[in-house]
C-alpha cells in the first residue's frame, strides 16, 4: 500500500525564505500599526495586515511575516501559520494580474474545467504559477458565490460572468498586452497589488463602480415579489408558504 499523502499544491505549502527581497518601509510599518489599532484585540488585524504585505511585496514575504509579528507582539510561527492556511495569501509572487477560474460544481457543469485548461495552455503555465514576465498568475478557485453567473472567472477578485472560451481568450489577450479591462459588473481592473491594498482596508474610492447586483441574482427576488412569497416567520410552520405556492 502506498499510503503517502500528496498535496495537490506541492509548491504552495511554505513561505519562500530563499527570497528575502522586500519593499516594506516605514510607511508600510505605520500602516500595519494603523490596521492593528482598528481592532479591540490587535491580532484580529492579522488578515488585513497580510493583505497589506501582499500589496507591497506581491506575496507574503519573510520580512512581511516578521513585520506583522513585531507589530502584533506574536511569534513569526503564529503569523506564518495563518499565512499558509489561506489560499488567498501567496507564498510566491503573484502576477500583476491574478486570474482565477472557478471549477466547483456549477461552474464545472457549465465548462469551468475547459476554461481552466484553455487558460493554462494559452498562458503556458500551470495553476498556481505566474508567467515568466510576471504579468499573469493563474489559480483554480472554489465557488465564488456567483453560481447564477456560471461559469465565472475572476481577475484580482473582480467577477467575469457567464464566461465562454472565446471571452476567456479575449480577456487573457488583453491582460497579456496590459490593456485596460473592465469587469462586466463595472469595475476597471487595476492590478492585484492595488486590489490587495483595498482588501487590507485602504479603499480606493471605486467600490461603487458598476451595479451592486446583476439580473440573475435579482430574478428570484422579483418572482417572489410578483407571487407574494414571503420568508417564513422564525418558528412558524413552513406549510402556509408551501400552500400558497401550490395555489399559483
Ligand atoms: S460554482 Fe462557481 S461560483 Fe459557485
Amino acid at each position: 500500500m502506498s499510503g503517502h499523502f500528496e498535496s495537490f499544491f506541492p509548491e504552495s505549502g511554505s513561505v519562500d525564505y530563499s527570497d528575502q527581497s522586500t519593499n516594506i518601509d516605514e510607511t508600510t510599518m505605520a500602516e500595519l500599526r494603523e490596521l492593528a489599532g482598528r481592532y479591540p484585540q490587535p491580532r484580529s488585524a492579522l488578515l488585513p495586515m497580510l493583505h497589506l504585505v501582499q500589496s507591497v511585496d506581491g506575496r507574503v514575504s519573510p520580512r512581511g511575516i516578521e513585520a506583522c509579528a513585531e507589530v502584533l507582539g506574536i511569534s513569526t510561527a503564529q503569523v506564518s501559520g495563518v499565512a499558509t492556511f489561506y489560499t488567498m495569501y501567496k507564498r510566491r509572487p503573484a502576477g500583476k494580474q491574478h486570474v482565477g477560474v472557478c471549477t466547483t460544481a456549477l461552474c464545472a457543469v457549465m465548462g469551468g474545467d475547459i476554461l481552466l485548461d484553455r487558460a493554462k495552455r494559452k498562458l503556458g503555465i500551470d495553476e498556481g504559477q505566474t508567467t515568466p514576465d510576471g504579468q499573469i498568475s493563474l489559480e483554480r478557485l472554489e465557488c465564488n458565490a456567483a453560481c447564477d453567473f456560471a461559469p465565472v472567472m475572476m481577475v484580482n477578485w473582480e467577477f467575469f460572468d457567464n464566461m465562454t472560451p472565446e471571452k476567456a481568450d479575449e480577456l487573457l489577450d488583453k491582460l497579456m498586452r496590459d490593456e485596460e479591462v473592465v469587469s462586466p459588473r463595472g469595475a476597471t481592473i487595476t492590478s492585484w497589488k492595488e486590489a490587495e491594498r483595498v482588501l487590507a482596508g485602504f479603499p480606493d474610492g471605486r467600490a461603487d463602480e458598476g451595479p451592486s447586483a446583476g439580473e440573475a441574482s435579482l430574478l428570484g427576488r422579483r418572482i417572489a415579489e410578483e407571487r407574494g412569497w414571503k420568508a417564513p416567520t422564525p418558528g412558524a410552520s413552513a406549510e402556509p408558504t408551501a400552500q400558497k405556492e401550490s395555489e399559483q
